[in-house]
């Protein structure tokens, strides 16, 4: 005997609901599917950059997305010069594959870096706090430098100089779901930067 159609089956509202659902779950537990996100952004020459990251925190009224980083890392000037962003993941677990497409903007020295940096485990903030920045080359693989062998407090101002927040405003979902009696597409868009119209144009498409 098959399951039974899960609810957002045949339901669009249901569909970004349940998308929410499953964003903010991942944010909040890092046991979830939907914790580690691949996330691309467009380099200098035009080419696609993607790098997973971890998601932080979920607001479902701004759209926003969440994440941490160092500012030494490529990444920031990619995304500091081109905005444009896509987030993706698939988890076998719900069969269920979601992309993300907006604006990326970083964070750096301000009250949401603030607030963030003071959110933070010790343990976590350590990564910060690296003499040796993100992609930075090294002679031999020894010269690697294990953060977690350092000590870093809150008031750390190295580590929190280098330490940023990435946000990301989403201007699109897409949605996937794969089942034996038929896969389900979605796909929702808001108007750019409208964060006043939270109702998104919502539309099934062939998979
Ligand atoms: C499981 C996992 C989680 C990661 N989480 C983050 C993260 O939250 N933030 C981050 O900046 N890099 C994270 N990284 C490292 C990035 O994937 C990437 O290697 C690094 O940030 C350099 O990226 P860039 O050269 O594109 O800037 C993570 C890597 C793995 C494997």
């Amino acid at each position: 005997m098959s399951a039974s159609q899960p609810a957002f089956y045949n339901d669009l509202a249901v569909t970004l609901d349940t998308a929410w659902n499953l964003l903010e779950q991942g944010a909040r537990d890092r046991h979830a599917p939907f914790h580690a996100l691949s996330v691309a952004s467009v380099d200098q020459a035009g080419n696609p950059r993607q790098r997973t990251m971890i998601l932080r925190h979920v607001d479902r009224e701004l759209r926003t997305l969440r994440f941490h980083s160092d500012q030494r890392s490529p990444k920031f000037e990619q995304i500091s010069n081109r905005p444009a962003i896509s987030v993706s993941h698939y988890s076998a677990e719900h069969k269920l594959e979601l992309r993300l497409f907006g604006k990326g903007r970083f964070h750096l020295g301000d009250d949401i870096a603030a607030r963030a940096w003071l959110s933070m485990r010790d343990l976590s903030r350590v990564c910060y706090r690296s003499p040796k920045a993100p992609s930075e080359p090294i002679d031999s693989p020894d010269d690697y430098l294990d953060p977690s062998k350092l000590v870093v407090t809150s008031d750390d101002a190295i580590a929190q100089r280098n330490f940023c927040v990435l946000i990301i405003h989403v201007e699109e979902l897409d949605w996937i779901y794969l089942d034996h009696r038929g896969n389900r597409r979605a796909r929702f868009r808001w108007g750019g930067n409208d964060v006043a119209s939270p109702l998104p144009q919502s539309q099934w498409l062939q998979h």
